[in-house]
Order: structure tokens, then sequence, then C-alpha cells
């Protein structure tokens, strides 16, 4: 196995004639937690996107693990790509167990072995299948829906999860609690990577090992939260950074 899990090389994408992305190249490795920060439309979600083939690059090499996208079955890659986005995106006809066990009944795993799934999952996430598996979407809060879509994520067990801001709707309480669930429950997992997409800049500097900062469609910096802090390799990045200590400043003087 090696260590490179998911890989970029110069890779492009076009929405018609407009070129949203251009000649991106970076490397993921196994078990990494990696946090994306960027302007609005800087290309954020379509690299998500592009990771589980929901949109497809124009040109250049994606691969993840050792497959290449452009030669490989999508839908076989996406069901082992875990994904969680902001509008949660459960089904809300289904309950709550029925809503985890979508892509373990896809895969035919027997029932027995789905429902001990379920309830391990739920646990995992804080909730659990007596109080929660019969009920629907729309008897739980955004917070717990939140989770269950984390736990729907982890279903099929993937080496790979993609978050697309999954916290964003949520209060700033309910918000920080998850950001520490998640980052305990990577470390727990273990060897997952995890690609998390957010506008919140110290909820990328907590979770991310390594953070990607992009900026109309490319990449202005990939390091660690130390590096980007101390070296910030663009003027975008030193503003980005800024905005963090104006809000300091401001808490300071209120003080
Ligand atoms: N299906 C589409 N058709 C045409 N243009 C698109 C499509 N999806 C995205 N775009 C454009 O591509 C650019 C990048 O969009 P993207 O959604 O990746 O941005 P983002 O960084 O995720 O932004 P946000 O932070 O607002 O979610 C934007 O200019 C957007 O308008
Ligand atoms: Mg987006």
């Amino acid at each position: 196995m090696t260590k490179e899990i998911i890989k970029f090389e110069h890779v492009s994408k076009k929405f018609g004639k407009s070129l949203v992305i251009s000649d991106l190249s970076f490397v993921i490795n196994r078990g990494e937690f990696i946090t994306v920060l960027g302007s609005s439309g800087s290309g954020k979600t379509t690299t998500l996107k592009m990771i589980n083939g929901l949109e497809k690059a124009t040109s250049g090499n994606i691969t993840v693990g050792d497959k290449n996208l452009e030669k490989s079955n999508l839908v076989d890659v996406r069901r082992h790509i875990g994904y969680v986005v902001q509008s949660i995106g459960l089904f809300p006809h289904m309950t709550i167990a029925h809503n985890i066990a979508v892509t373990p009944n896809l895969l035919g795993w027997d029932q027995e072995k789905i429902k001990e799934t379920v309830s391990r999952l739920l646990n995992i996430v804080d909730l659990n299948i007596e109080d929660y598996g019969n009920r629907y979407p729309a008897q739980l809060s955004g917070g717990q829906q939140q989770r269950v879509g984390v736990a729907r994520a982890l279903s099929a067990n993937p080496p790979v999860l993609l978050f697309d801001e999954p916290f964003s709707a949520l209060d700033a309480i309910t918000r920080q609690k998850l950001q520490e669930e998640v980052k305990k429950l990577h470390k727990n997992l273990g060897n997952k990577t995890f690609f998390f997409v957010t506008h919140d800049i110290n909820e990328a500097f907590y979770l991310g090992d390594r953070i990607m900062i992009m900026n109309r469609g490319k990449i202005e910096q990939f390091d660690t939260p130390m590096t980007v802090i101390k070296y910030p390799k663009t003027k975008y990045v030193s503003d980005l950074i800024n905005t963090v200590r104006e809000k300091q400043a401001l808490w300071e003087k209120l003080k």
C-alpha cells in the first residue's frame, strides 16, 4: 500500500467556457486531516467533487487510492468515499437507521451485519439506535442530523471522507462540540483521510494537519497550520490570517 491516497496532477476544470480550476497539483497521504479554506467561488467544492467523480476533470490526472478516476467506474468509486455536506442530504422519508444503511444495502451486506454496523456507527457519533434508529430526520435537531450524516458517510468503512462545510448551519456551541468530535473521530479511526472544506479559519486551523488555501482556482499555500501562520506564502494568505488577528484585537479591546 502506498502512502499517497489522493493525487492531482495538472488538473483543470471548465464549466462551459469558464475555467474555474487551472493546473491544480497536490498529494495527500493516508491518514491526513486536510482542511480547505478559500473565498467563495474559489473552487473548493469543485475540487472536492472531483475527488469522488461527481465532477469530471477537464484535463489532468486524478488518482484516488490505486485508481485513476478517468479509467474507473465512478459509481464504484463513490461508494467507497464518504461524503458529508452542509445540507446534510438525509432522505426525509427514511428512518435514521435506514439512512445509515443505504450504502451497506446497495453493497448487499446481510441484515445482521447492517444492524450491527448502524448501531455501532450511531454510538460513534454519540447517538443510540434505541432512541434514534426509528425516528425520521425531521424529528432530530440540525446538529443531530449532522451526526447522522457523519455516521452514514462512515457506513461502508471508506478510506477517504469528504466534508463540504458540514457545520456551517449550526450554532457556535454545537459547532465547537462537533469539531471536537470529528477531530477525535479522525484520531480514533486511525488511518482515514479527511478532506474538509470550511469557511471558518479557526475551524481549519484547529482541525487540519495541513491546510489547503485556495483562491481563484489555484492553491495559494498547502502547509501545516504552524507554517501557514509563521510563513504565509502570498498576500492572500497573510490577509486571511490578519482577519483573525484583527478580530482578536477587537476582543482584547472589549475586555
Ligand atoms: N455546475 C456548475 N456550472 C457552472 N459553473 C459552476 C458549476 N459549479 C460551480 N461553478 C462555478 O465554479 C466556480 C467554483 O465553484 P465552487 O462551488 O467550487 O466554489 P467554492 O469554493 O466551493 O465556493 P463556496 O465557498 O461559495 O462554496 C464558481 O465560479 C462557480 O460559479
Ligand atoms: Mg463550496
